[in-house]
C-alpha cells in the first residue's frame, strides 16, 4: 500500500522499522496486535503527498477512503510525537479535532515512531531533543510522560529496545 501510494523506499523502511519496535513493545504490552501492526506500517502513508505536519491528517484520510476502520484512521491521525493538544492544533493550523493518542494502540504506534529516527532505532531522548530544538517544549514533555507510561506497562525502560532488537533490526520477518 505504501508503494502503491507513491511513498519512497526510505519511508517504507522507516515504517517497517517502527513496526519492529511496536512488535517488541507488544511482547509485554497488551494491545490489538493486527491493529498496531497495520497502524505502524501505514502511519506515514500520507508522506506520499506531504512531508510536513499535514502528512498525518492526509494519511488518515487516505486510509479512511480505502474503507479501513476508524481505529486505524485515528492511529495514523494521532501519531505525531506524543500527540498534539488544542494549542498545537491551532498553532499549526490543522483542521480542528482530537490529535491526542488515547487508546493503547494509538499510544504504542505514536511512541514506536518516537523510537525510530529514519531507519535507526533510538532512545526516546533523541526525539525529545529534536522537539526541543524546534521549540516544542510541551510536546517534548508530553513525549517523556508517554515514554514512562509505556515503559511501566512494558516492565522496563523502553530505551532498552535498540539493544534488544538492534539499531537496524532485521525486517525480513515483515515480508511474509
Ligand atoms: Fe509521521
Amino acid at each position: 500500500m505504501l508503494r502503491e501510494a507513491g511513498c519512497r523506499e526510505r519511508v517504507v523502511v522507516h515504517c517497517c522499522t517502527v513496526a519492529a519496535v511496536a512488535e517488541e513493545m507488544l511482547k509485554n504490552i497488551k494491545a490489538d496486535r493486527p491493529l498496531v501492526m497495520a497502524g505502524s506500517l501505514l502511519h506515514d502513508i500520507g508522506r506520499s503527498v506531504d512531508n510536513g505536519i499535514l502528512h498525518a491528517v492526509i494519511g488518515g484520510e487516505m486510509v479512511e477512503k480505502k474503507g479501513f476502520s476508524s481505529d486505524l484512521v485515528n492511529i495514523i491521525r494521532k501519531h505525531t510525537g506524543a500527540g498534539l493538544d488544542d494549542i498545537d492544533v491551532e498553532d499549526l493550523g490543522l483542521p480542528p479535532g482530537d490529535y491526542m493518542p488515547r487508546t493503547i494502540e494509538e499510544k504504542v504506534v505514536a511512541h514506536a515512531d518516537n523510537l525510530v529516527s529514519d531507519n535507526r532505532v533510538v532512545g526516546h531522548r533523541h526525539s525529545a531533543e529534536r522537539l526541543r530544538d524546534k521549540g516544542a517544549f510541551r510536546g517534548a514533555a508530553r513525549m517523556e510522560s508517554l515514554h514512562w507510561e509505556l515503559s511501566k506497562l512494558y516492565g522496563m525502560d523502553l530505551d532498552i529496545i535498540p539493544e534488544e532488537i538492534g539499531e537496524y533490526p532485521d525486517l525480513r520477518w515483515l515480508s511474509h
